[in-house]
Parts: C-alpha cells; structure tokens; sequence
C-alpha cells in the first residue's frame, strides 16, 4: 500500500519520480502486489493528482500487479487509459465516513462501484474490494459486524476476487479482529479475505497473527509504517511492510519477499520524506 495509502495524506507533494523510485525498489523485494495511485478527485486528496505521471512512469516487471483505486467512472476512465491492472472498489460500513471520505451514502457508494465493475472487468482489470471503519469510525464508534459482512458480500458480487477489511483508525484489539472476522466468515465461508490494518493503538501486527488461522493468506501493509486517510482524523499508518515480513518469516511462513530489500525501500522513502523509518524491524536492522 506504501506509494498509495502510504503517501495519500502526506501534506507536501511527493514528486511522482520519488514515487516511482519507491515502486522500483518495492518490485524489487518480490512483492506480488503494489497499490501504486489512486484515481480520486484530486480536490480531495492532492497527494494522488499525479496519478497518470506515476503510472506513465512505471518499469513494468512480469508477475507484479499494479493497482489503483477508483471511486467513480471519472477514476475508472482515467485509470483505464492508463492500462492499469487492478482496481480497487471501497465502501466504509459507516454513513457518516462514508460521507465524509466520498460525500455519499453507502448505497450510493455501491451504486458507483457496480458502475465500475461492469466494464473494468469487461477491459481486463482485475477488481479488489475494501470495506472501511469494520472496526470502529471516528465519527460514529463501534462497527456493526453483520454490516461490515454484508458490504465485503455486496463486492464479491460485483467480481471483486477478493475483500480487504480496513480498521482504518486503528482501533482493533485482537480478540474484536478475530471475532468480525468470524462473523464475516460465517456469511462468506469460502470468500478471500484480505486484513487492511492500520496501527494508531500498536494493535496491527496482534491482530494479523490473531486471525492468521482463520484463512487469512493476503495482508496490506506500507513500506516504512506510512499510512493514513485524509478522512479519519487521528489515524495513524500502515502497519509497516518491513514488521510483517519479518514476524511472518520468524512463524516459517514463506512470503517470497526479500527483507532485507524491503528495508532498503523503507529506508528511500522515509531519507526522501525526511522522517524516520515508522517500522520497528526496519529501523533494527539498520542498526545491525
Ligand atoms: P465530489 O466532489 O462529490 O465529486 O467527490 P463530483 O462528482 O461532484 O466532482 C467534483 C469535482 O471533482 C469535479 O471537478 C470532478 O471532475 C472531479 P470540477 O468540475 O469541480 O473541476 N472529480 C474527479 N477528478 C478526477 N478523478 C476522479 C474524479 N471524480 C470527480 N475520479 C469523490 C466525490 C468520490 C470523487 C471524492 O470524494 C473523492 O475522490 N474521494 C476519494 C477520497 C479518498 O481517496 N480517500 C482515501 C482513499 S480510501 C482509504 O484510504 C481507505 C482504505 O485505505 C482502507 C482503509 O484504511 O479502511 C482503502
Ligand atoms: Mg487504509
């Protein structure tokens, strides 16, 4: 997530060829999956206005997929021409988020996804979903679970081959992680499941391994713990890239990413926006 959700709410404009060193370096670590930009208005997040330099820009390798979200037709358009592979359709199980991060209702938000849908897939783009706030909004608190399973159903059926579940102000505990997450199984029991969790309380990485053995096989993280919306005041990054590799690797799960390059990527990205590394493990192994 790092050059998307990563820089989406730094205040100063990252030049797009920062943005595309950093792609660089992440592509080279083994990652599979890299959320590169995002097709949004850029009245709403300035960050992302250089959506197409940073895609134009891009030195494709084989069996990296490049990945941007869309919010509206305008964004599937713009995404389009620029022959992106995936697109990411979002939702928030909170009205009141919802408004304030896509001035719309959540059904209107579906409305704009399924508007999408159709001939995203018809052009060849693969199309991942996300479902904010699953565990708590800024503007509203708790997060109904049986709501949180009925968003991440409504974009499976829209094609969406897989569902990321966003605690996108950090709140999660692990045992509330573990427990939505079974409630969002139980309505979709064979559904991939992607965990999107951001660390404003420390919890991220105790929630990853809590919900670990419940077929959770795809987690989001950014490079260097950078992260947060424009829209949920008080959050905090990603959790860091760098930390979940390392804990994955130390449980003897395989993830085909080179730590010590993806230390390496946080180390550019955090030397260019002049701000310390936010990943424990990356800032350790520095200091080796
Ligand atoms: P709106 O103002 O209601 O849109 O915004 P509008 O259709 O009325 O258009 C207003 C202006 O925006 C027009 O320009 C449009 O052309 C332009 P004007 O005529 O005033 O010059 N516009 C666009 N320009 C470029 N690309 C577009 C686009 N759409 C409209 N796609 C809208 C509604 C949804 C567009 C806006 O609110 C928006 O872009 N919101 C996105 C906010 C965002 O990016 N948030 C962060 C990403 S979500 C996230 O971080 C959560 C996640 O990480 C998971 C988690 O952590 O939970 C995924
Ligand atoms: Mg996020």
């Amino acid at each position: 997530m790092g050059p998307r959700d990563g820089l989406q709410n730094i205040p100063d404009t990252v030049p797009p060829d920062v943005k595309l060193g950093l792609i660089d370096r992440l592509q080279a670590t083994g990652l599979s999956y890299i959320e590169v930009a995002a097709f949004v208005s850029p009245k709403a997040v300035p960050q992302m206005a250089d959506a197409q330099a940073v895609c134009a820009g891009l030195k494709r390798r084989p069996g990296v997929s490049y990945a941007a979200l869309a919010p509206n037709v305008q964004g599937l358009e713009r995404a389009l021409a620029c022959g992106i592979d995936e697109l990411g359709l979002f939702t928030a199980a909170s009205e009141t988020f919802s408004q304030h991060n896509t001035r719309c209702t959540i059904d209107e938000s579906l409305q704009r996804a399924a508007a999408i849908a159709a001939p995203a897939r018809a052009a060849g783009v693969r199309l991942r979903g996300y479902v904010s706030c699953v565990l708590g909004c800024p503007y509203e608190g708790a997060t109904d679970p049986a709501k949180v399973a009925e968003l991440a159903a409504a974009l499976f059926e829209l094609g969406c081959y897989e569902v990321s579940l966003g605690d996108t102000i950090g709140v999660g505990t692990p045992g509330k992680a573990r427990a939505l997450l079974s409630r969002v199984r139980q309505a979709l029991p064979t559904a991939p499941l992607a965990l999107h969790f951001h660390d404003t309380y420390g919890q991220a990485l105790a929630n990853i391994l809590a919900c670990l053995d419940l077929g959770i096989a795809s987690v989001d993280s950014s490079v260097a713990g950078l992260g947060g919306c424009p829209y949920a005041p008080g959050a905090s990054g990603n959790v860091a890239s760098e930390d979940v590799v390392y804990m994955l690797h130390g449980l003897g799960i395989e993830t085909g990413v080179d730590l010590d390059a993806l230390c390496a990527a946080g180390a550019y990205i955090s030397e260019a926006l002049g701000r310390p590394s936010g990943s424990k493990a990356g800032r350790a192994l520095a200091a080796r």
